[in-house]
């Protein structure tokens, strides 16, 4: 067994469409990518790459999976072989492997040369050299707890303090340049890269330290400095306090834009914060929120760049199914600044009355019309329109159009029959769509077409249960202890809901890489058919309900020939039940 941690850095470590990419000619369209299908002959791209949750489906020959399925199909390998390609690639050692794999001992080394190095610039924060420093970050409000749930440290200010102890632990040159604690000089003298700065040890989800970041004190030299990508450290993949901040209870992850804000934050008492790494978000960051949070809450310095920043990230969460809000850093400049002006309770106040990201689109969609103009108002009207008919909940569009109407003197009707005007074509148009790939549900990719309708009925559940779940992890609470795998009659799927549910009872994500150990490439081609399929399809609660009598209705029915093939005593109940049922 591959335990999940090592999974979860695989899926980490490994960009699905950078790997299909190797194999398939692929262009974006939208939010995912599309190309001519690696597993059969095709002259119109029907294979799609989710990057989303790391997996691709092809609409004309039905391969689907995440990454290992993918290498084990196009590479023809077992599980754990294609689990091994995919280490190597992205330089991590198999958790089993004690071979001396090269690149493995080196990126092992310098988590080590890391850790050591943020143990010794901690070290030096807290005896006499590091007394100002410390009292730097008191003065801040940072007590001696937070410095040390941080690892917070102090580089003092030679050139050569971090080297020197390095090498008295018996480190390489080569190894502590390749961790980046150090640079290369003129006559290859190598000597420390972070002098006189507050360092900031960046951890990863497992524990390891990957980088720094370190703010100047008094010195000179750019406010910030932080690692450059090494072997171990990629800024566009990690989150500065996702270690803590995914043990989280809420729901919601607060991203801020700097690594003290964070802190203040954590130390406040939102353990839930985190912040990108000297960079803006990307889109990797983005996707990684989504996994750990339902919601996110943007609080991003109050400055013009800030607010800039916070406007990107929103158009990168809009690819993604978290909701997001963005906060109002009103009267301080950041975070940081807010909580010790204002306290926690005030910045709770600021989450809770968060601008939600429909506020902000019309906020931002004001700004592109002159609003002091008929015909400039009338522009904005329309564009509004559209913006709110694409509002699921009718509760929000009524306030915001109540709003607006209010905010500009016209009728709150004529804008609300023009929504539901513009909403009825897109929904007539959605409808289409959903009911063709209902059908889906019921076809089977093998072939095997069910003829009666009980059975179509029952066929159709089994699919549409798994897509449900997909969808709305939820809703299986619903399903708890009523509807087991024994009670799927089609191998495959029971297959799958067995690992589905067992997954949810875990509290784990569905995403297909964690299901690759348990299901065979085609069990995991069909799981991918399911989530693709349960993508487009809107689901209601009470559809559980309704899946689950037509799964067990079926179970009831059986066929002559499974009539036949019964014991005794199971002949007897069967009719039994037929009976009871009838009354
Ligand atoms: N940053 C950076 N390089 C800089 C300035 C900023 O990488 N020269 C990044 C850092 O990650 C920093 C974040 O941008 O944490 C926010 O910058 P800023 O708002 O200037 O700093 P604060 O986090 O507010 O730090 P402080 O409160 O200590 O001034
Ligand atoms: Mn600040």
């Amino acid at each position: 067994m591959i335990p999940e941690s090592f999974i979860e850095e695989l899926k980490y470590a490994s960009d699905i469409e950078e790997l299909v990419s190797s194999y398939v000619r692929l262009s974006r369209k939208g939010k995912n990518s599309k190309g001519l299908c690696p597993f059969h002959s095709e002259k119109t791209p029907s294979f799609t790459v989710y990057p989303e949750n790391g997996s691709y489906y092809c609409f004309g020959c039905g391969a689907g999976g995440d990454v290992i399925t993918f290498v084990r199909q196009v590479e023809n390998l077992e599980y754990v072989e294609a689990v091994r390609f995919l280490a190597q690639k992205a330089g991590m050692r198999m958790p089993e492997d004690v071979q001396n794999d090269k690149t493995a001992m080196h990126r092992a080394r310098i988590l080590e040369i890391n850790r050591e190095t943020a143990r010794y610039y901690h070290g030096v924060l807290m005896d006499e050299k590091g007394g100002s420093t410390l009292n730097y970050l008191r003065e801040r409000g940072l007590t001696p707890k937070t410095v040390k749930r941080f690892g917070l440290g102090y580089a003092p200010p030679g050139w050569n303090s971090l080297r020197d102890h390095l090498r008295s632990k018996g480190f390489s040159n080569e190894d502590i340049l390749a961790a980046a604690v150090v640079s290369r000089g003129r006559n290859d003298s190598i000597y420390d890269q972070f002098r006189d700065r507050v360092m900031f040890p960046i951890i990863d989800l497992r524990g390891g330290v990957i980088g720094f970041g370190g703010r100047v004190v008094q010195g000179g030299g750019p406010k910030y400095l932080n690692s450059p990508d090494t072997m171990v450290f990629k800024k566009s993949r990690n989150l500065f306090a996702l270690n803590y901040a995914k043990a989280t209870q809420s729901d919601t992850l607060l991203l801020a834009e700097g690594y003290m804000d964070v802190i203040a934050l954590h130390q406040a008492g939102f353990d839930n914060a985190v912040a990108t790494l000297g960079t803006s978000l990307t889109a990797e960051q983005s996707r990684l929120i989504a996994q750990y949070a339902k919601k996110v809450a943007i609080a991003y310095d109050s400055d013009t760049a800030g607010q800039a920043a916070a406007k990107r990230a929103l158009s990168l969460f809009q690819e993604t199914d978290v909701a997001v809000s963005v906060l109002e850093i009103k009267g301080a400049k950041d975070p940081d600044e807010y909580i010790k002006k204002f306290g926690a309770q005030r910045f709770q106040g600021l989450i809770d009355g968060g601008k939600s990201a429909v506020q902000y689109e019309i906020d931002k969609l004001k700004e592109r019309f002159d609003l002091d103009s008929p015909e400039g108002r009338v522009a904005f009207l329309q564009q509004f329109c559209k913006l709110m008919a694409a509002i699921g909940s009718d509760l929000q569009r009524e306030v915001y159009i109540s709003q607006t109407a209010r905010e500009l003197d016209v009728g709150k009707e004529g804008l609300k029959t023009t929504v539901e005007s513009i909403r009825k074509k897109r929904f007539y148009a959605e409808e289409k769509k959903s009911s063709h790939n209902l059908r889906a549900f019921a076809q089977d990719k093998t072939g095997k077409a069910r003829s009666k309708e009980g059975e179509l009925r029952g066929e159709m559940a089994q699919r549409a249960v798994i897509s449900m779940l997909v969808r709305h992890p939820d809703y299986y609470k619903e399903l708890r202890g009523k509807l087991t795998p024994e009670d799927f009659y089609n191998e495959d799927l029971r297959a799958i809901y067995g690992a589905v549910i067992h997954r949810l009872s875990e509290n784990g994500s569905l995403e297909p890489i964690y299901l690759a150990g348990q299901l065979t490439p085609s069990q995991m081609s069909l799981y991918s058919q399911l989530s693709a399929a349960g993508r487009e399809i809107q689901y209601y609660r009470q559809q559980a309900d309704e899946y689950m009598q037509a799964i067990l209705e079926r179970k009831k029915n059986k066929t002559p020939d499974e009539v036949a093939q019964m014991e005794r005593a199971e002949y007897q109940r069967y009719i039994t039940s037929l009976t009871a049922n009838k009354k």
